[in-house]
């Protein structure tokens, strides 16, 4: 019987699985600005894409990554299905599998994409959770070994909201790959200490560290790459008054980033919100990667989708 694969966590690939992924990304991205167009590798496979919040990046790179391959992609939004009050997810993904070669769920709890892969008879990729956003790591480590030639050793600093998917996402991708992860948060958005665990947990066998600090001058000194995210995230909208307040002096700005490596990149998984998280001069400085790593989306999944469907 074909094994499946879910792709929930970055965790879920060992290192080696990892660079196979971005060997396959490569290849697909080199072939694509070579000849405008990939070979016809999925053809006649269907990708559901489930989205319970908005998307521009996930959904245009999931979308138009099956279409490159010669495959196709079904966009259920919000409203469509309803799933938890109009059907349950282990139902929507028993339905799912039965028509389609590969699912992707963007949800508000971690736990429906879990449910939905518990009972999906095909691979499930997080678009994001409240959790995890695994693939915008694929995405920004793609990025980072594009500019800086490898990934192992290096130093990253993730200044601002830590307690969110995209911080805990690349502390595991930190420890699972070797590179050091500093993190200045303001006291209570610190990582969710399960997922701060299990990074160390990781990061001992790598040897590197991952660490905290409520100074973001602390953990961006000597930095390589350093990254932000919103300070509101997606299912966060009812704490914006209190959260712009607290995270005001976690702004990623000229003065900050001086303090990094002198050639220090800049990466936000975008949406950005130029005045609050990041100032304008540093997102559209020349040290910032933020438009190759949004279109390091596409490749990076399609590089996923090809590993998660080619399982023996
Ligand atoms: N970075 C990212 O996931 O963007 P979208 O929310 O627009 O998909
Ligand atoms: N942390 C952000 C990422 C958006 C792509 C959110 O969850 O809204």
């Amino acid at each position: 019987m074909k094994k499946i694969r879910h792709f929930l966590s970055i965790t879920d690939l060992s290192p080696k699985e990892f660079w196979q992924v971005m060997q396959l990304s490569k290849k697909l991205k080199t072939e694509h600005k070579r000849k405008g167009a990939n070979k016809e590798i999925f053809p006649n496979k269907t990708l559901i894409m489930i989205f319970e919040k908005p998307s521009l990046r996930t959904r245009i790179s999931f979308e138009a990554g099956m279409t490159h391959v010669g495959g196709h992609a079904i966009y259920l939004g919000p409203s469509d299905i309803g799933m938890g009050s109009r059907e349950e997810p282990r139902d929507v993904a028993i339905v799912s599998s039965s028509m389609s070669d590969i699912i992707m769920a963007r949800t508000f709890k971690h736990t429906t994409i879990e449910n939905l892969a518990q009972h999906a008879t095909v691979p499930v990729i997080n678009a994001l959770s409240n959790i995890e956003h695994p693939c915008q790591i694929l995405a920004d480590f793609m990025t980072i070994w594009e500019v800086k030639g490898k990934l192992e050793g290096l130093r990253l600093a993730y200044v601002g909201d830590a307690e969110n998917n995209v911080t805990h996402s690349l502390a595991l991708g930190c420890g699972l790959l070797g590179m050091h992860f500093y993190v200045g948060a303001p006291k209570g958005y610190w990582m969710d200490a399960a997922i701060f665990n299990k990074s160390q947990a990781l990061a001992k066998k790598t040897n590197v560290s991952i660490k905290q600090t409520t100074k973001p001058q602390e953990a961006v000194k000597g930095a390589d790459v350093v990254i932000t995210d919103t300070w509101v995230s997606m299912g966060d909208e009812k704490e914006k008054k209190k959260r712009l307040k607290i995270f005001k002096p976690y702004q990623v700005n000229s003065s900050l980033m001086k303090l990094a490596h002198k050639k220090a990149i800049f990466l936000h998984c975008l949406p950005a919100y130029r005045g609050n998280e990041v100032s304008s001069d540093v997102i559209d400085s020349a040290r910032s990667v933020v438009f190759q790593e949004a279109e390091n989306r596409l490749h990076a999944q399609k590089g996923l989708m090809a590993f998660l469907l080619n399982q023996p």
